[in-house]
């Protein structure tokens, strides 16, 4: 509640919402956070932290690009955010599609701008105006004919390249339609696997970028709790594994992990579907899923309180049953009148006898 308070001091023409209001917004996934700005409702996908609504708060809530006027700026910039965009040069079409990709993606990330001089002199730009990203140590610049659309790429391009990933980021990573490489590691102390398996992730990512990156995101994940459900099965720890958010699907290495030369062709495996994508989204699966749903959420109910348990399982089955009753009933009475209405069907013997019975009263 407080921090509600403060975000409404802190932005007088914002307000943000909570899960009382999602209904009437039409927001999927509960609890929603949405902020409403000059009629523009803005919905927060990230981390349930403190730090990332505060953070979403602070960015919606300011301006849609931010003009960064000297090289301090610029720097401050730099240290507090991991990944960031600017738009570098004066006013031009592609300026109006970067504000517009800035209206829909400001949502997840803060959208700059700067003029050259104020860029450090060792930053070079083939030409202007141009859109770039500092991640990763580096810088990339977005280029037309390579890249496509604009919004796109930025959308694409919004992640580091190897990150800590929890199930909100791996849900918005889904979104851009790349495939997720996942190391799945212990939550707390890592064991000496867990950290080979990281670094491996982490060295090929940034190695092979030029191949990898327009496919894949990478990164860990600590825990096993989220892809349990995705597999619908147990999960080891550590291990790796290709996720396709996009149809719930999955990859696992078909052998030992040692070599980054292993990590290499399990990825091209996937790529040229030479492994096997398991899970999916097929009705089979479908079905599945919502059979493992069911068990997941009843099994340790039912372990802790079996009376409200067999409550919970039984009373919307005996609801359901007493209505197969009635539909039945429904139904049965309805041929009935359909036999006595119906001149041209061809009466069953059975229903011949009623008709008689009733003539007989
Ligand atoms: C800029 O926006 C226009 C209009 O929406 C679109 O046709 C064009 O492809 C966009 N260009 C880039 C580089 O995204
Ligand atoms: C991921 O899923 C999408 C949607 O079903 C599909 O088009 C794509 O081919 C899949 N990618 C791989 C590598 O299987």
């Amino acid at each position: 509640m407080n921090m509600m308070e403060y975000m409404l001091h802190a932005h007088a023409d914002a307000v943000l919402l909570t899960a009382g209001l999602a209904k009437e917004f039409k927001v999927r996934g509960y609890p929603a956070i949405l902020m409403l700005k000059k009629d523009v409702k803005y919905n927060y996908s990230g981390p349930r932290t403190r730090e990332g609504i505060l953070d979403f708060a602070n960015r919606v809530g300011g301006p849609l690009v931010r003009s960064l006027s000297s090289l301090q700026l610029f720097q401050h910039a730099m240290d507090r955010h991991d990944v960031m965009f600017v738009y570098v040069g004066a006013t031009s079409p592609l300026k109006g599609n970067y504000t517009s990709a800035a209206e829909e993606l400001i949502i997840h990330t803060y959208f700059f701008s700067a003029s050259r001089d104020v860029l450090p002199k060792v930053v070079s730009l083939p030409s202007l105006p141009a859109v770039v990203v500092f991640k990763d140590g580096a810088y990339f610049t977005f280029n037309v004919e390579r890249d496509g659309d604009l919004k796109s790429w930025i959308n694409r391009e919004r992640f580091q390249n190897y990150m800590k990933i929890d199930s909100y980021t791996l849900y918005a990573m889904g979104e851009t339609g790349k495939l997720v490489l996942l190391a799945l590691v212990e939550a707390n102390s890592l064991c000496k696997e867990s950290l080979r398996y990281k670094s491996l992730v982490e060295k090929v990512s940034s190695e092979n970028r030029e191949t990898y990156s327009r496919h894949f995101h990478f990164g860990y994940m600590e825990g096993g709790d989220y892809i349990k459900g995705l597999v619908m099965g147990e999960v080891t720890l550590p291990s790796l594994i290709v996720v396709n958010l996009s149809n719930d699907g999955y990859f696992l290495p078909p052998g030992a992990m040692e070599t980054e030369r292993h990590l290499l062709d399990f990825l091209d495996g996937v790529l040229e579907s030479s492994i096997e994508c398991q899970g999916g989204n097929s009705v089979h699966q479908r079905i599945r899923r919502i059979i493992y749903d069911i068990q997941v959420t009843l099994t340790p109910l039912i372990s802790q309180a079996p009376l409200f348990g067999c409550f919970l399982v039984g009373f919307p089955l005996a609801i359901a049953i007493f209505f197969c009753y009635l539909c039945r009933k429904a139904r049965s009475n309805m041929s009935e009148d359909d036999d006595e209405g119906d001149a041209l069907s061809a009466p069953s013997p059975q229903s011949r006898k009623k008709l008689s019975d009733k003539k007989s009263d």
